[in-house]
């Protein structure tokens, strides 16, 4: 997590570190600060909390130099406080880290003994004693990073300056994301494209291991052992313009909005409207550079993608938080679709416990960010297993769209809030798409039924806009709804993994109590807890699980639930059951978990708000977790 930016160029450095920061701020939020170039020093100015407390400090500052470095904290080793907010400086260097070090203590201690004064909890602050042992031997920053890369392990993208060398940024990386934009006039390093496409419109992504230096407007990029290496830039995809709330009260919502547009751009590339046929374009497989794909001739990439996948017997699909909710709807789209085995599991568990993958498995890794330290772990160590890989992810050239095999994308545009919503009814179309794909190429699909299920997809996104009006709705009982004690979300089949992200989205944003459940698990624990204080949301749309659920939904009304009913069209039995019932509009079960997604995020949203909570930047949370 951690956001980072450096600056050397004609600008005001303040004024771009502060934009970089601004867009970073969703890595972090924790504390924020600066060391920009005064003309004889590298001034620091950091502040506890949000960026908006640094930027309060920072108003009456004007700094003479060119040069400055940026950082925005979710906070590992060391409290959220001033003192352990970065950059950190020891003698003439100062750095920002993203990250963390796995041999912090080994290294305290070395540190320790040999008398170093810390000034700060962090492992920060240790890199940058190294940092400043090896400068004084080299004299030369990228020469004294050379030396240092040996002596830290961890996850880590680091920028660094030194007093000595003022017209020199030196970054290098073990993890987490870093990329290098550069024009005749000014270099920007920073932790995602996000915090430069303001200023330039080509990045450099740096690889693990390689170390960039920055010399005036000179940018050389080196291998960590110092050899000197050739990089490509590639062209931005997003627009700065993505990254403006349009008039909505945050990016929540606005993201929210967005929605069928989310869902039309992931399934857009893939669909031939003509006979609503699915046709995965360009997956990559076996292409050894992502940035190779949109020059792949589409009919042989597909033959090459029917050819791979049709020897696939197995299929994991690893992800975290909401991306594995996500998977889960897929594992119930592809099993029944596609007729395969498929096994569902959360990146942190799955990596650790020893997994069996048997031959001819495809490992599937869904990440919004591409950048999720465990599930970007999980890929690298089921590739090293012999299985092949397929992310699915919204940002394009992250480090797991680059490290799969295949490659599908959510296309969900620039996604702020640090509560996922449009990445997810984009992966759940993309997943809806590839169990179709998949079922034909299995021979488990008839084309009547492919084009069956394909168009019930097509038709989500106006479907979507007659759920959205329920953003009313919510706006107004959220007023009594965060009075109450708790919320169960609970639903069968394709729709309990909604349950489960329901009350997920209540807790990150509301920080309410709420647990979601496969409803027909209700009598085994949960049913305990229901009374008048506790809120029901019950997904029972017309499904084949209908009767099943609205006898669950009996019983927690018996018990005195307030219940909350999600169906199909109108229902009176619903109706006179629940406290509300939402009427979603008529589609295919498969597709119904797009739908139901909607009101859920409102529900989550407009309590929070009630709630007067910071809805885009949830406490304690990031939406990048690029540590374990
Ligand atoms: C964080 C975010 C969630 C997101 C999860 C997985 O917890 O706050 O919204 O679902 O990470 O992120 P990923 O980028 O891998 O989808």
């Amino acid at each position: 997590m951690c956001g980072i930016v450096g600056y050397l160029g004609d600008k005001d450095p303040k004024d771009v570190l502060l934009g970089g920061l601004k867009r970073l701020e969703y890595r972090g939020y924790d504390s924020a600060g600066v060391a920009i170039h005064d003309g004889t020093t590298f001034k620091r100015v950091r502040a506890s909390g949000k960026l908006s407390a640094l930027e309060e400090k920072l108003s009456n500052e004007s700094f003479s130099g060119r040069i400055g470095i940026g950082h925005t904290r979710w906070a590992t080793h060391g409290e959220p406080s001033e003192r352990n907010a970065h950059p950190h400086k020891v003698g003439p260097v100062t750095l920002v880290h993203n990250g963390i070090i796995e041999n912090f203590h080994e290294i305290k201690e070395d540190l320790k003994s040999r008398g170093a004064q810390l000034a700060s909890d962090t492992d920060t602050e240790l890199v940058a004693h190294l940092l400043n042992e090896e400068y004084q031997v080299t004299k030369d920053l990228r020469k004294a990073v050379e030396r240092l890369i040996p002596l830290i392990r961890g996850a880590y993208s680091i920028v660094a300056v030194s007093e000595d060398q003022p017209n020199k940024l030196v970054a290098f990386k073990e993890g987490p994301p870093l990329v290098v934009g550069s024009s005749r006039k000014e270099v920007i390093i920073a932790s995602d494209v996000q915090a430069i496409l303001d200023h330039v419109q080509e990045v450099v992504y740096l690889e693990d291991d390689e170390v960039v230096e920055v010399d005036g407007t000179d940018v050389k990029f080196f291998s960590a052992n110092g050899f000197p290496i050739r990089k490509e830039s590639v062209k931005i995809s997003w627009s700065a313009d993505q990254m403006e709330k349009h008039g909505y009260k945050n990016f929540m919502l606005k993201e929210i909005f967005e929605q069928p547009r989310a869902v039309a751009a992931a399934i857009d590339p893939h669909i031939d409207l003509n006979n609503y046929r699915v046709a995965l374009n360009r997956v990559g497989f076996g292409v050894d550079s992502v940035e190779k794909l949109d020059s792949l001739n589409f009919e042989d990439d597909l033959k090459n993608t029917i050819e791979k996948l049709s020897g696939i017997e197995r299929i994991f699909i690893v992800a975290c938080g909401t991306s594995f909710y996500a998977g889960m709807v897929g594992e119930y789209l592809l099993e029944s679709f596609a007729e395969i085995p498929v096994e569902v599991d959360i990146a942190s568990e799955f990596r650790y416990r020893d997994p069996v993958i048997p031959k001819n498995s495809l490992v599937i890794v869904v990440s919004q960010s591409g950048e999720t330290a465990d599930s970007l772990a999980v890929l690298r160590q089921v590739k090293e297993l012999g299985a092949l890989t397929l992310s699915i992810c919204n940002v394009k050239r992250s480090s797991i769209d680059r490290e799969s095999d295949g490659h599908l994308y959510m296309n969900a545009g620039v996604e702020i809030g640090v509560a996922s919503t449009k990445a997810f009814v984009s992966t759940l179309s993309v997943f809806h798409l590839f169990s179709v794909f998949l079922g034909r190429v299995r021979g488990k699909l008839t084309e009547a039924q492919e084009q069956e299920y394909t168009q019930s997809l097509v038709a989500v996104p106006s479907l979507m806009e007659s759920v959205l009006v329920y953003d009313n709705f919510f706006a107004e009982v959220a007023k009594t709804l965060k009075t109450f004690r708790g919320f169960l979300y609970m639903g069968r089949g394709v729709n309990y993994p909604i349950a489960m992200e329901g009350a997920l989205k209540l807790k990150e944003l509301a920080y309410m109590h709420a647990e979601g459940y496969a409803a027909g698990e209700m009598k085994h624990g949960p049913l305990a807890l229901i009374d008048d204080r506790m809120i029901v949301m019950m997904m029972v749309p017309s499904d084949k699980h209908y009767e099943k659920s609205v006898s669950n939904l009996q019983e927690a009304k018996a018990r005195g639930g307030v219940v909350i009913s999600l169906g199909t069209g109108e229902n009176t039995e619903l109706k006179e059951m629940s406290e509300h019932y939402l009427s979603l509009p008529k589609a295919h079960w498969s597709v119904n978990p797009i739908l139901e997604a909607i009101p859920v995020q409102l529900l989550a949203y407009h309590v929070a708000d009630a709630l007067g909570h910071d809805v885009d930047q949830p406490r304690n949370l990031a939406k990048s977790v690029t540590v374990e």
